[in-house]
């Protein structure tokens, strides 16, 4: 029935919105003390202040007490890699060495070395890597996530990720927003012929992925060595034309435009960003661009942390996602990204909660629908051990969620 009266809890972080928020706008959670929130057939119906009275029949719902525990929307994880095959744990072996993400992939390894492993994967063996993936992250609270193509670089296995995700969308409890990345590295067999890699992409890749509709996003890595401003924007406008959300990693090693090419085409989202230029910066806000900020990825590449203190003070829209993926942060460790976040970028608790819900949801196109605690919304929501959002960052590296609810059922 998904119904369920959620009563008393010692704090409801409402974060409450239907877009997202720039600059000041996010150190603003709306928490209610002593509120109670219910959800009925899947959506939140009410929002309800301490003293104020149920106003349905609680014979035909489910009734917890959340004395002492704080409740938060459920977790929206707006970049992630997570349907690929194989491992790279020796590649992390040779970083840890002194060699550089950069110099394993132009040898040969990084992501190429995995669309290897994922070209070879059955899809039933992907789908059950994937939903194990799924498992472990709704148990530290994310309710929606983001998931890429991008590791078959080939037609057949770029649209082999994407039906494993449709697939996982509608098998599993979580929601799967599957974005298409056919530019996240040239294979050895078009190697040297990168624009041509790119036409195929846009010819041949992109159309029957559009008409499957097998993704709502479209991706690409902007970055030197990779694939250049020029080919990145031919890509996304292509994308665009077909209908796809467009997002874009972008001045993740070198400081490349990426950022100003992302406010030029109005991306939903630029992603990484740690060396996004001033004028990027400024560029991004203006547009309405949202940054999502990866701090496991950084920290695992042992990199300077994006700057999301300037990125806030200039009023952009900040999210932040945890990138998993199987080269540069092989983890979808939430706790651990809260405490990155505040004690690293410098971000406040509030900032960083509503980077990871309102704002990561708008990073999505989704934040009419999931991100917040409003009535009219999904009931996606996450019960903490503890009475305040304060102990997500504060409780450092540890999973401190005590229930998560999904369409208003407890899992
Ligand atoms: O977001 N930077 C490019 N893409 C991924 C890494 C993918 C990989 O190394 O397998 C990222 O970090
Ligand atoms: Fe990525």
């Amino acid at each position: 029935m998904n119904n369920i009266i959620i009563k008393n809890a010692s704090q409801v972080v409402t974060c409450s919105g239907f877009e997202g928020k720039r600059g000041k706008e996010m150190n603003d959670l709306h928490v209610i003390e002593n509120g109670t929130v219910i959800v009925t057939d899947g959506i939140i119906s009410h929002v309800l202040k301490q003293g104020e009275s149920i106003p349905v029949n609680e014979a035909d719902y489910e009734i917890i007490s959340a004395e002492g525990k704080a409740v938060l929307p459920g977790f929206v994880d707006p970049h992630t890699h997570f349907v690929f095959g194989g491992y790279r744990e020796e590649e992390f072996s040779w970083r840890m060495r002194g060699d550089s993400y950069m110099d394993i992939m132009n040898r040969g390894g990084g992501i190429v070395n995995t669309t290897r492993a994922t070209r070879e994967a059955s899809e039933d063996d992907l789908f059950a890597a994937g939903k194990q993936r799924l498992d472990a992250m709704m148990q530290l609270g994310i309710t929606t996530v983001e998931g890429k193509s991008g590791y078959g670089l080939d037609k057949e296995t770029e649209l082999k990720q994407l039906r494993v995700m449709r697939r996982l969308n509608e098998e599993h409890p979580m929601d799967v927003v599957p974005t298409f990345m056919g530019a996240h590295a040239t294979p050895a067999e078009w190697k040297g012929r990168e624009d041509e890699f790119i036409a195929f992409n846009i010819n041949e890749v992109m159309p029957v992925v559009a008409q499957g509709k097998l993704a709502e996003c479209a991706d690409i890595f902007c970055e030197k060595n990779v694939f250049t401003i020029e080919q990145s924007r031919r890509y996304l406008q292509a994308a665009r034309d077909l209908g796809f959300k467009l997002k874009i990693h972008a001045d993740e090693i070198v400081q490349f435009g990426g950022a100003e090419l992302a406010a030029e085409l109005k991306c939903l989202s630029a992603d990484h960003l740690l060396q996004a230029s001033d004028k990027g910066i400024r560029a991004m806000a203006e547009s309405g661009v949202v940054a999502t900020l990866l701090p496991l990825t950084a920290f695992s590449l042992r990199e300077d942390f994006a700057r999301a203190r300037t990125m806030i003070d200039n009023n952009c829209i900040v999210a932040l996602a945890t990138d998993l993926n199987p080269g540069s942060s092989f983890t979808a460790s939430v706790p651990l990204l809260f405490a990155l976040a505040c004690i690293y970028m410098k971000m406040s608790p509030e900032e960083a909660v509503t980077a990871f819900t309102i704002n990561s949801a708008a990073a999505i196109g989704r934040a009419d629908k999931i991100g917040s605690i409003d009535v009219g919304k999904q009931g996606d929501l996450v019960l903490l051990q503890f009475p305040s959002y304060k102990f997500l960052p504060y409780h450092v590296g540890m999973n401190i969620v005590d229930t998560v609810i999904k369409k208003g059922k407890p899992l």
